[in-house]
């Protein structure tokens, strides 16, 4: 089939990559030329695993271009994945969604289904769809459809080759088989056809749950910490039980990331909208707040003030295996530190160029988590990456100044810090001296 991509972010070009990679023609769309002449060279805009290498098994199907009208002009399939931040108080900003719709159907000249693969709130398709219709200059069969995308930065192209569900949201027949065809080789993955709201509120609620059942482990996590359990043992316990399962039960520092933050405000705003409090979103949000802040609460119980102290803030990123910062609890933390007049030595294989950008005073960025923890005083782990999970008690015991480490996601196991004189404090466990 012939499809258009509108958006080169994570869920457009990983997208549009996989569906090139099942034998697919694909033009990918970005309104930035200088984008678009990278990902022309071969290189992803996006630190994603193994993106490259499928942009370069797929080159003679792929192809980028500024050029919207000419990608949409005569495609079976336009997939809409641009951008849908987060507006001021909370609701989700449409504008891109919008423009491309217009785009789309300013340049459609054959039959076709738009699809919306951005997170949207219930009812968007429709509108989408309506300003289409509006909008046509050529006599064609459209139809807008509902198809979120599930797949997780760091995992992108695996989630999307052997998703575990595909969701079709279609209000008619002919749409859906468009889709079922797009999608066909994607061997044994389930499709759920359902009608178009559903599918938009498959998205937030399982996004939404998710955040909900990190915050909810997280505040089981603070108490165990009051209590003298141990949330690993804790949350193994659980686990057994099929009903709860065993994923997304890793206590921390707060979820992060362009989803989770994003879309627990925006179901939250639109549900307030329509004069209905979803109170356990609130609460997922509200403790996702407090938790980012935790390690500073604990650093402040060592330290009453961090005024020419070295901190070494390993990880950066909001989560291992990519280069993105929204929401990162980093945010957050190392500012703070800074303002109170620590010497901030940070260490992320791969965020910390991005961090720079936003933070340069206060801050010396390290190339190994070793060098960054020379000299410390405190230690603060933000990301697990597998580089501070490598480290071992005797590590921060030779090269710290005062071995005090707050280990935001705990990476390590407790008994290997037993009478090794590091102080080693985690979330939801017992502190080792
Ligand atoms: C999330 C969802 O997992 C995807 O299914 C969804 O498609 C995506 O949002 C999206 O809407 O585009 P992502 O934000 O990339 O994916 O990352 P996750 O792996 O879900 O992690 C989100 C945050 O939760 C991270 O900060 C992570 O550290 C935190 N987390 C995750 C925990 O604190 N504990 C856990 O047990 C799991």
């Amino acid at each position: 089939m012939n499809i258009a991509v509108a958006g080169t972010g994570y869920v457009g070009l990983v997208s549009g990559v996989c569906l090139a990679q099942i034998g697919h023609r694909v033009t990918c769309v970005d309104i930035d030329p200088a984008k678009v002449e990278l990902m022309r060279s071969g290189k992803s805009p996006i630190f994603e695993e193994s993106l490259e290498q499928l942009m370069a098994e797929n080159k003679e199907r792929l192809f980028f271009t500024t050029d919207g009208a000419q990608a949409y002009r005569d495609a079976d399939v336009v997939i809409i994945g641009v951008g849908t931040p987060e507006k001021k108080d909370g609701s989700a900003n449409l504008a891109y969604v919008f423009q491309a719709a217009k785009e789309i159907a300013h340049a459609i000249e054959r039959d076709c289904v738009v699809v919306v693969k951005s997170t949207v709130p219930i009812g968007t398709n429709d509108k989408v769809e309506a300003l289409i219709r509006a909008e046509l200059k050529h006599p064609v069969w459209v139809e807008v459809a509902s198809n979120p995308e599930f797949l997780a930065q760091g995992t992108a192209v695996r989630d999307t080759l052997h998703a575990n569900r595909i969701v079709l949201g279609v209000e008619s027949e002919r749409a859906e088989q468009v889709l079922r065809r797009m999608y066909q080789g994607f061997e044994d993955v389930p499709v759920l056809v359902t009608n178009r709201r559903s599918a938009e509120m498959i998205k937030y609620a399982s996004n939404d749950f998710l955040a909900l059942k990190i915050s909810y482990i997280n505040e089981i996590a603070n108490l165990c910490e009051l209590v003298g359990a141990d949330i690993m043992d804790v949350t193994l316990g659980m686990g057994y039980d099929e009903r709860i399962g065993n994923k997304f039960l890793r206590a921390g520092i707060g979820y992060g990331g362009s989803c989770f933050p994003k879309d627990t405000k925006a179901l939250h705003w639109l549900s307030n909208y329509l004069d209905y409090e979803l109170k356990t979103v609130k609460a997922a949000i509200e403790v996702n707040d407090q938790q980012k802040l935790k390690l500073l609460k604990k650093a402040r119980k060592h330290y009453p003030g961090f005024e020419g102290l070295t901190v070494a803030v390993l990880g950066l990123a909001f989560k291992p295996g990519t280069d993105d910062l929204r929401e990162a609890p980093s945010l957050h933390v190392v500012p703070t530190l800074v303002e109170d007049g620590a010497n901030v030595h940070a260490w992320d294989p791969v965020a910390q160029e991005r961090f720079q950008d936003i933070q340069d005073d206060g801050v010396t960025y390290f190339s190994s988590p070793i060098e960054a923890l020379k000299g410390a005083d405190l230690c603060m782990i933000l990301t697990e990456w597998p580089e501070v999970i490598a480290l071992t008690p005797e590590d921060f015991k030779t090269h710290m100044k005062t071995a005090i480490v707050l280990d935001g996601r705990n990476c390590y196991d407790l008994k290997q810090f037993m009478g090794t004189g590091v102080t080693y404090e985690s979330i939801g466990r017992a502190r080792m001296e």
